[in-house]
């Protein structure tokens, strides 16, 4: 007589089978993520200064939820939450300020998916109108709030993403990028579900000889909206690494001269909603 299979046991918000828990080696549980390259095809590619490798997207929907469950991404970007979203069989609402790049990421998209499972909404996050306006499209799905948050903001002023003054990239200081940024939080916070998770991709800056730590200073600005910190996951930036040869001897020699380090890393940062 064979035993006959368990059914799964999951959790509200994963789809992973506990009582197989061993059978899911892909899935990272050390907060020390290093990843030697960045996973292409599936419609992902590195056209976007400024993207997040899609792995991150992997590993964070993979345990954070579940199929058909909605991902809000209140920065899109270049989309590659929308893209993951679409081959995990998740749906996802992705808000990004610049409308040519909200078209460029609509062109990426299967037309069968898009307006029904994958929604791109040009517009600003840190506007109050974003909240009615994404509950609309909520509603739309037979949903009252998304089921999970991805929040890659810009690192400051790190890169600018375009002229315009809402764009947190222009904040004038740091003060003014951590206020955006709390704004764009609590928008979030009204529009996850309690018991949700969130989760905030970021990286330090160094100004004026001194580091900014941009990471821990957003991680607290969650915390003032009502998020609860899970977990602080340390990335490797090797995947997007660009300067290699000469540039990298130059930042070798100004590290060694101002006697800082070069950053090699960033942050994945979990949080809960509670309940
Ligand atoms: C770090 S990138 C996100 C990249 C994205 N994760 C991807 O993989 O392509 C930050 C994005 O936020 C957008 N952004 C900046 N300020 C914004 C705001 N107030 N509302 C919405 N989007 C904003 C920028 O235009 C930029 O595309």
């Amino acid at each position: 007589m064979t035993d006959s299979p368990k059914p799964p046991k999951h959790k509200p918000w994963s789809d992973i089978d506990l009582n197989r828990w061993r059978d899911y080696e892909e899935i990272k549980t050390d907060s020390l993520w290093l990843y030697s390259n960045r996973a292409s095809g599936d419609g992902h590619k590195l056209d976007y200064h400024g993207n997040f490798i899609p792995q991150i997207a992997t590993q964070i929907f993979s345990r954070y939820s579940r199929k058909n469950d909605i991902v809000l991404d209140l920065f899109l970007g270049s989309g590659t939450s929308a893209i993951e979203a679409a081959r995990l069989e998740r749906r996802c609402i992705g808000v990004e300020l610049k409308p040519e790049l909200a078209d460029y990421v609509r062109a990426k998209i299967d037309p069968e998916l898009l307006n029904r499972r994958i929604h791109v909404v040009q517009g600003n996050s840190a506007n109050p109108e974003i909240v009615p306006r994404v509950s609309g499209i909520l509603r739309q799905m037979q949903a009252d709030h998304a089921h999970l948050l991805m929040l890659h903001p810009p690192y400051a002023d790190i890169i600018k993403f375009s002229d315009r003054p809402e764009d947190l990239s222009n904040a004038p200081d740091a003060g003014s990028f951590l206020d955006g940024f709390e704004t764009v939080a609590r928008h979030g916070f009204e529009l996850l579900a309690p018991g949700r998770f969130a989760a905030l991709v970021i990286g330090d800056k160094y100004a004026n000889g001194e580091l900014l730590p941009l990471g821990f200073w957003c991680m607290e600005r969650m915390n003032r909206v009502g998020f609860k910190t899970k977990a602080i996951i340390v990335k490797n930036i090797e995947g997007n690494e660009k300067g290699k040869g000469r540039t990298a001897n130059l930042w070798r020699y100004r590290a060694l001269a101002g006697g800082y380090y070069i950053f090699k890393h960033e942050y994945v940062i979990v949080f809960f909603k509670p309940k």
